[in-house]
């Protein structure tokens, strides 16, 4: 059977601006390239999702612009379900991205984002309704991923929360879900426990008893850890890859939980999925663009493992 995702979340239009490095304060540089991409957490998840062959539906809003025109369309063409994404009275929301050589920085603009409202949600609780899995991001009001957390444990769906952008949460919404997915930083944040100085098994237990059920903190290059209860913390390595862009790693990698989650798979194979599947994704330009398909991750990651045997 299908794995049938939903992701409740954002959507933006990401101006990435390529350049050698950051300007200092009240400095101009000259760019090399803008690039106008889809991005926003929630649609880079949802896109991904339905490349790697889940069932994906999504819901949010965008603005009466152009840029809403084009999100719209990248969801539809990459085959997300998106009866539920409306366009409303405004600016649709915008992420400018500046891509330097050794590091990259984002400001996020709302826009639509903020209006996506717990009634909103109501209004389209069929989405959740017909999903197994439910993926949440912290790009719209607290107070809707809140309610969207609820009504799908409520549901009995499994509820995902990707912490990010990081924020302090209540300890009522990390009660209503079932997996976390922190980086490290997000990590020492939620559990207000430096990981650096007393380890990543006690950062991330904490957190867990705080609500939710399972933790699972993304490492970048080393790939992620996930907190076996019982058995402590279990560390699931990423290939070396050429990085390109490392924009939406994040959602590449939530997705990727998200659907081997959906299908069952059992937790140590899911997150190698989900690492796998965000290693691939940095090696493109681009959020959205560069969400790998289901067979683009097989394909890739059996070749390296038969070369790395001969
Ligand atoms: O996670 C990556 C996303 O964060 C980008 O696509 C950008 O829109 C920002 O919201
Ligand atoms: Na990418």
């Amino acid at each position: 059977r299908r794995a049938h995702i939903c992701v409740v979340g954002s959507l933006n239009m990401d101006v990435v601006v390529e350049a050698p490095r950051q300007p200092r304060m009240g400095e101009t540089l000259l760019g090399k390239n803008v690039h106008f991409i889809p991005g926003g957490k929630g649609a880079n998840q949802a896109v991904a999702a339905a490349r790697l062959g889940a069932k994906t539906s999504m819901i949010g809003l965008v603005g009466n612009d152009p840029f809403g025109d084009s999100l719209l369309t990248s969801l539809r063409e990459n085959g997300v379900e998106a009866a539920s994404v409306k366009a409303v009275t405004g600016a649709t929301g915008v992420a400018s991205i500046l891509l330097a050589e050794r590091d990259n920085c984002i400001i996020v603009v709302p826009g639509a984002n903020a209006h996506l409202t717990p009634e909103y949600l109501e209004a389209n609780r069929d989405r959740i309704e017909e999903a197994d899995v439910v993926l949440l991001q912290l790009e719209i009001p607290l107070e809707t991923v809140a309610a969207a957390a609820h009504l799908a444990k409520k549901l009995g769906k499994r509820v995902i929360l990707n912490p990010a952008p990081a924020q302090d949460l209540p300890e009522e919404l990390l009660r209503d879900v079932d997996v976390i997915t922190p980086n490290f930083s997000e990590l020492e944040r939620l559990s207000s426990i430096s990981a650096v100085e007393e380890g990543l098994e006690v950062a991330m237990s904490h957190l867990a008893a705080l609500g939710a059920v399972r933790v699972v903190t993304t490492l970048g290059q080393e790939g992620a850890a996930l907190r076996v209860p019982g058995k402590g913390v279990v560390r699931i390595p990423a290939q070396k890859v050429k990085v390109v862009d490392t924009t939406g790693a994040g959602d590449a990698f939530n997705a990727g939980l998200a659907c081997s989650l959906a299908e069952e798979k059992d937790w140590i194979e899911a997150v190698d999925f989900a690492v796998k599947t965000a290693s691939l994704a940095v090696t493109r330009l681009g959020a959205q663009a560069g969400m790998p398909s289901r067979e683009e991750v097989e394909s890739y990651f059996l070749s390296q493992e038969s070369s790395s045997r001969h």
